[in-house]
């Protein structure tokens, strides 16, 4: 795929990551001579700000794709599902922030950082990790590389932009409702949300896991090419508007002390070492929103085993988490 300039289409564009993706493809000045902003009919006619302009929105249709050289989806499984090989049959490459097709066999699940060289194999269809596996992966991978990990436990600290626009104003809404002495209006999630955090994201599976969880095991695994990282996850939507935290447990299978830990680190490109509790620094949600890198600090040694490591690991997850890695797989393709 070698041209000067391409015809880029975003599908699902009036969302949280549909819109972060706009900034992202117009911050890094990616070669498009074309934007398609593509979402459901309540958004036609709505206009979203690329370069100066104010582009129109369409409604998502089969015809969409004509002339489109890249589209970015974001608008949820099932129109990933049903829209993703009507793109591809009309000459688009797509890369899909779903779910739909990232543990499908033939579509390479992509962290430019991590896998870059996976993209070779791409039929079409080139998927975009979830937003808590990513941030996670990023710091995984350096240590992995060093001492060979045998075992994770996470724990997730999800922000509500992690689940789309209408929950950002859900939890503002109970917020303000509650500092007012109002009832609150649940609709996206089953319990209050606002002062809250919640054991439950996505649905939960026969296993007692919820898909979250198992998106995190399965994904880490495919991404890394290393089918024998035992990794368990316990998934928390907390009331923070952006960015996920995890607390990581690693075990490896050399031994890896902090020092080292915090050097291997500091290499991977798109991770920043942030940790100097001596001085109260240590990655934050609030400071981490808006920014690009994965921030990781905390790190220390877990004498309770024999090669053990913990860490806190911090992403933005509209950006590094969907849009901007979406971003840079196309910039990879065009490369
Ligand atoms: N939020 C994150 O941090 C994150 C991270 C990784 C992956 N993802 C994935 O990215 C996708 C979007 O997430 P989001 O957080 O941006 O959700 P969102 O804020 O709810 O936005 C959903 C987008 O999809 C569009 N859409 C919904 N139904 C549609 C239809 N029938 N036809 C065409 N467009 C339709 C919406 O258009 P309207 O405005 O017209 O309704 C909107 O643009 C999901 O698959 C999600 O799992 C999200």
């Amino acid at each position: 795929m070698k041209k000067d300039k391409y015809v880029v289409a975003v599908v699902g564009a009036t969302g949280a990551v549909g819109r972060e993706m706009v900034s992202v493809l117009e911050e890094r000045e990616f070669p498009a001579s074309e934007l398609v902003l593509l979402a459901s009919e309540r958004s036609e006619g709505e206009r979203v700000g690329f370069r100066n302009r104010n582009l129109p929105v369409k409604k998502l249709a089969k015809d969409s794709f004509q002339g489109v050289d890249i589209a970015l989806f974001s608008a949820g499984s099932e129109r990933s599902l049903k829209f993703a090989p009507i793109a591809v049959g009309s000459g688009t490459v797509v890369i899909d922030n779903s779910s739909a097709f990232r543990m499908d066999l033939k579509v390479p699940l992509i962290i430019p950082e991590v896998n870059a060289h996976a993209i070779e194999k791409h039929s079409g269809i080139i998927a975009n990790p979830n937003c808590s596996t990513i941030g996670l992966v990023m710091a995984l991978k350096p240590i992995h590389d060093a001492a060979r990990i045998k075992r994770v436990v996470v724990t997730t600290f999800q922000s509500v932009s992690g689940t789309g626009k209408e929950a950002i104003d859900e939890l503002a809404g109970q917020t303000v409702a509650l500092l007012n002495f109002k009832d609150i209006e649940k609709k996206v999630y089953p319990h209050q949300i606002a002062f809250n955090c919640l054991p439950h994201i996505d649905s939960f599976l026969e296993n007692g896991s919820t898909k979250e969880e198992m998106k995190m095991a399965n994904e880490t695994k495919k991404i890394m090419e290393d089918d024998s990282i035992r990794l368990t996850a316990t998934c928390v939507r907390v009331p923070v508007f952006r960015c996920h935290a995890e607390a990581v447990n690693i075990e490896t299978e050399k031994k890896l002390g902090a020092n080292e830990a915090r050097a291997v680190l500091a290499g991977m490109p798109g991770v920043v070492v942030y940790d100097d509790p001596s001085r109260n620094i240590y990655p934050l949600q609030l400071e981490t929103a808006g920014k690009d890198d994965v921030y990781v600090g905390r790190i220390r040694e877990d004498d309770t085993v024999l090669n053990g490591l913990n860490l806190w690991v911090v992403s933005d997850n509209l950006r590094k988490g969907a849009a901007l890695n979406a971003v840079q797989i196309a910039e990879l393709l065009i490369r």
